[in-house]
């Protein structure tokens, strides 16, 4: 198999109550249909609109609840920086914030976003492969917890930088394990030819650089080998052996390492496959990086924000292809681009208790953008669908809504926050003014002509 997201086809799919039944903030009531934690999707609907994005408040504190629990469990010190990229809502942060989560950021936006949510700074840790001198700035300005960095070249940036502004920057080294997380190969970080990090080889060097240069502090290595790992843990347990190696090389030629970040990456079961727990990740850590005793931080996106989120969509109508049913829905590649940039599979359910029951045939689950590969799914098992009729694409907390567009000029989609019986639009589906806002046309366009 090419890659664990491009499941094998021939295996069924799981039927809905499998993909219900594996997702303990989702119900099926005879009246109300598809329900949110106490919320049916229908109330959300008829009062935000289509497509809306749903995020179970009460899911992600159980997510966020369960990893710091298996960190506790394996015996660590540890603490969990949510990787802000995956949702970046800021209710949504908040939520995390008051599970006391602290948060991995890769830019001026993110950073702002955490700080916004309540987030403290000395919670916050900039990663990334480019940091521009203006987001490096905020960073010290800011005074946050440690930035990652990730070149020589940044590490001499950083420090002729904190040096002029008076300050010292706690630094992590990303480091490139080169060991193959087994994902897809636009989300695999860790391997040598990948920009990410620096190479094993070259990280003493630089560490010891770190520690010589003005204006840094260097705390401890940092690696991240890839996202959506469903693999097992044998990849993440070579990397943290070698991550244990360097640092006890690092440690006993006197250079500071005061903590571990061991990265994100774990992996959902968006269909039924197999994927990695917390507490198999906790072992991983313990058994590799235990005997070293210090702390460890983990930044996990995808597994904390994917699961408690879904797209709700409308059916716009149902069209008979060429032996084909289409399925078109107002939600498009615009919306939720993970199928059609990673080939994802996302488990997709009729809203209502009726469709939810009836009869299902093959459909191929399209959205109206002017491009073939704006189709979520392909001979999906769904019944017939009546225009208006509402399905919920599971599992798009993660990754859906912040790599939305506005592309085929279609407005980025309301977001919403459930938490218990009570509802909240955290967004505003944008407006179509707002997508114009900001556009000019020239003097020379419009002098002396008429519109
Ligand atoms: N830390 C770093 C340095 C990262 O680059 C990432 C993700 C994470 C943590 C969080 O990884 P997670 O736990 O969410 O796997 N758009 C893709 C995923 C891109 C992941 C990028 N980096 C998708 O939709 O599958």
């Amino acid at each position: 198999m090419a890659s664990p997201l491009l499941l094998d086809p021939a295996q069924p799919d799981p039927d809905f109550g499998d993909l219900l039944a594996a997702r303990p903030h989702l119900s099926m009531h005879a009246l109300d249909g598809l329900t949110v934690e106490e919320v049916p999707l229908a109330r959300i609907a008829a009062a935000v609109g289509t497509p809306a994005w749903v995020y179970s408040a009460g899911a992600l504190r159980r997510r966020a609840r369960a990893l710091t629990g298996a960190l506790k469990s394996a015996g660590l010190r540890g603490s969990v920086h949510y990787a802000v990229k995956a949702n970046t809502n800021l209710a949504v942060l908040r939520v995390l914030a008051g599970e006391g989560l602290g948060a991995d950021v890769v830019s001026e936006g993110e950073l702002r976003a955490a700080r916004a949510a309540g987030i403290p700074a000395s919670e916050i840790v900039f990663s990334g492969v480019g940091k521009t001198e203006r987001e490096l700035r905020l960073a010290l300005g800011e005074d946050i917890a440690q930035i990652n960095v990730e070149s020589a070249e940044e590490v001499e940036m950083l420090s002729a930088l904190a040096a002029s502004l008076g300050r010292v920057a706690r630094i992590g080294l990303r480091v490139n394990p080169d060991v193959d997380a087994k994902t897809h190969a636009k989300i695999t970080t860790g391997r040598s030819e990948n920009k990410f990090g620096v190479a094993f080889e070259d990280a003493p060097a630089l560490y010891a650089r770190m520690a010589a240069l003005p204006g840094l502090r260097p705390v401890g290595i940092a690696m991240h080998i890839g996202s959506q790992i469903t693999a097992g843990m044998a990849a993440y347990r070579a990397a943290y052996a070698r991550m244990a190696e360097l640092a006890t090389a690092l440690l006993a030629r006197g250079l500071p390492v005061e903590q571990l970040d061991c990265g994100g990456g774990l992996g959902i079961p968006y269909r039924d496959e197999p994927a990695p727990t917390p507490e198999a990740l906790a072992g991983a850590i313990a058994a590799t990086l235990g005997p070293l005793n210090l702390p460890v931080m983990l930044e996990p996106g995808r597994w904390i924000a994917g699961p408690p989120g879904l797209l709700l969509a409308s059916v716009v109508l149902q069209k008979q292809g060429t032996g084909r049913r289409f399925l078109v829905l107002d939600a498009a590649m615009n919306d939720l681009v993970r199928p059609a940039m990673y080939d994802a599979w996302h488990g997709i359910l009729p809203v209502s208790p009726r469709d939810f029951a009836a009869a299902t045939a093959p459909a191929d689950v399209v959205g109206p953008v002017c491009e073939t590969g704006d189709t979520f799914a392909r001979g999906r098992a769904l019944p017939s669908l009546q225009p208006g009729a509402l399905v919920a694409f599971l599992d798009a907390g993660a990754y859906g809504a912040v790599m939305s567009s506005t592309y085929n000029m279609r407005p980025l989609a309301a977001e919403v926050l459930v938490d218990g019986a009570r509802f909240a639009v955290v967004r505003d589906r944008q407006t179509h003014d707002a997508i114009l806002a900001g556009q000019r046309l020239p003097g020379w366009l419009t002098e002396g002509t008429q519109p």
